[in-house]
C-alpha cells in the first residue's frame, strides 16, 4: 500500500528517478564484473537496459559498446544478478553499466526510434523486399504486425545485386511459457492483460482439427498449455502456416509450408490454422490449469491462500505474465501456498548484432506512435 502511494505521488511529479529502488542512471566506462546470468546481443545501452528489465532475474547489466577495442565482443549485453554482495564497480573503457528498471515507472512497450548505421541485425528474417531507402524499409516494418526490426542494404553496399534490399525480421512479442509440465499439487495460469498485441472487430471461426496431425515442415517447437494457446503463438509468427499440438507433452509445433497441407488422423494431437485478422477466443487465458507447472522464469514468490488470488496478483503486477501456485496436495509441504510470478522477454530482440559497412538497422515504430497519438 505504501509503495502504491509513493508511485502515485511520483507519477504526478512525472519523474521516475526518485522512486525508492529505481536507479535509471547509466555508468559510462564502468564494469560490473562477474555474476553473469547470460549475454544477449543488443544494439544500444538503452536496449540492453530494457532487456535486463524484462529478464525475470536480471538486476543490473554491462553493455560492450561498438567503440570497445580489446576483442570482438561488440554489442554484448551481459545480464547480471547479485550473488550475495552488491555489484563491484571497476573502471573499464568501452563498456556502460546500469540497473534493471523493474522498480521504475516506464511505458509497458518500449519505443526504439534510433537507427543504427553500419550495424547488421543478423538472422530472424521472414520476408525481404526492395525499398528506395531505409526510412521506407522502417515504414514497411512498422505497418507489418510481424515485423519487430529490420536491416536495409544501402545504395553503396559492396555486392550490387543486394543494394536497396530491406529485410523484415521477427522476434517473439507475446509471452511464451518455456517449460510446461504435468505436476500434482500445482495450478498455473496467465495474466489477463497483454496476451494479444492487436485487436480485431471480427471474431474468428474455430479453426482447430481435433485428433489430427500435420506431420513434417517443422519451423519451431514451443510449449503451450492448450491447442488454443498454440494457435495464438502460430498467429503471432509471420512464418507459421499451420500447427500441431500434442496434449501428451504440451508440445506446440509451428509449421512452415506454403505449398500444401496434408492432415493425418492422430489421437491426442490437435492441428489448426493461424488467425491473422480476426479476434481469437481468449477463454484459454482466463482458465486455471490444474496439475500443470510453468517451471522457471520466476520474478518473485509470495504466500497466498489459493490459485485465484495468485492469478489476481499476477494481473496486478505489471511485470507478471504467467504464474504457478502450489497447493496443499503438493508432496513437499515447504512449498505449500507459494505463488510464483513469472515472465519472459517480449520486446524486440535481434538474435545477433554485428558491425557491417553500408547497412542500416532499426526497429518498428509502432510503440512510438502510440505515445504521441
Ligand atoms: C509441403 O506439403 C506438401 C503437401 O503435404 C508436401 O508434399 C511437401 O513435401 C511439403 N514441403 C516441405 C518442404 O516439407
Amino acid at each position: 500500500m505504501e509503495k502504491y502511494s509513493i508511485l502515485v505521488g511520483l507519477l504526478i511529479a512525472s519523474s521516475f528517478s526518485f522512486i525508492k529502488g529505481c536507479r535509471d542512471g547509466l555508468l559510462e566506462n564502468i564494469d560490473f564484473p562477474g555474476t553473469d546470468i547470460t549475454f544477449l546481443y543488443s544494439p544500444s545501452v538503452e536496449h540492453c537496459q530494457r532487456l535486463c528489465t524484462e529478464h525475470h532475474s536480471c538486476l543490473f547489466f554491462t553493455f560492450i559498446r561498438p567503440d570497445w577495442t580489446r576483442d570482438n565482443r561488440h554489442f554484448y549485453c551481459y545480464l547480471k544478478t547479485p550473488s550475495g554482495d552488491p555489484a563491484t564497480q571497476i573502471p573499464l573503457l568501452g563498456v556502460t553499466s546500469g540497473f534493471s528498471l523493474k522498480n521504475c515507472i516506464f511505458p509497458a512497450r518500449p519505443c526504439f526510434s534510433q537507427v543504427f548505421q553500419n550495424v547488421d541485425f543478423l538472422g530472424a528474417d521472414y520476408r525481404a523486399l526492395f525499398t528506395p531507402d531505409y526510412q521506407e524499409c522502417q515504414r514497411v516494418c512498422t505497418k507489418d504486425p510481424g515485423c519487430q526490426f529490420f536491416t536495409f542494404l544501402s545504395e553503396d553496399f559492396p555486392d550490387q545485386d543486394y543494394r536497396y534490399k530491406c529485410h523484415l525480421k521477427f522476434s517473439w512479442n507475446i509471452p511464451r511459457t518455456p517449460i510446461v509440465e504435468k505436476k500434482t499439487g500445482v495450478t498455473s495460469g496467465f495474466a489477463q492483460k497483454t496476451q494479444q498485441t492487436q485487436e480485431f472487430p471480427t471474431t474468428c471461426q474455430q479453426q482447430l482439427f481435433p485428433n489430427t496431425d500435420i506431420p513434417g515442415s517443422d519451423l519451431e517447437e514451443l510449449k503451450s498449455v492448450s491447442p488454443e494457446h498454440c494457435q495464438v503463438l502460430c498467429s503471432a509468427n509471420p512464418q507459421c502456416t499451420y500447427f500441431s499440438f500434442s496434449s501428451d507433452d504440451f508440445s506446440c509445433y509451428l509449421k512452415n509450408n506454403q505449398s500444401g497441407l496434408t492432415a493425418k488422423p492422430k489421437k491426442g494431437t490437435t492441428s489448426g490454422i493461424p488467425a491473422r485478422f480476426c479476434q481469437l477466443d481468449d477463454n484459454w487465458v482466463k482458465q486455471l490449469y490444474q496439475g500443470v507447472d510453468f517451471q522457471g522464469s520466476d520474478i518473485e514468490k509470495e504466500l497466498m491462500d489459493d490459485a485465484e488470488l495468485c492469478q489476481r496478483k499476477c494481473d496486478e503486477d505489471t511485470n507478471c505474465q504467467f504464474f504457478t501456485y502450489v497447493d496443499q496436495t503438493f508432496s513437499d509441504s515447504e512449498y505449500w501456498r507459494r505463488c510464483y510470478l513469472k515472465r519472459v522477454i517480449t520486446m524486440p530482440a535481434p538474435p545477433r548484432v554485428n558491425k557491417l559497412d553500408k547497412v542500416v538497422s532499426g526497429f518498428n515504430l509502432r510503440d512510438c506512435q502510440r505515445v504521441f497519438v
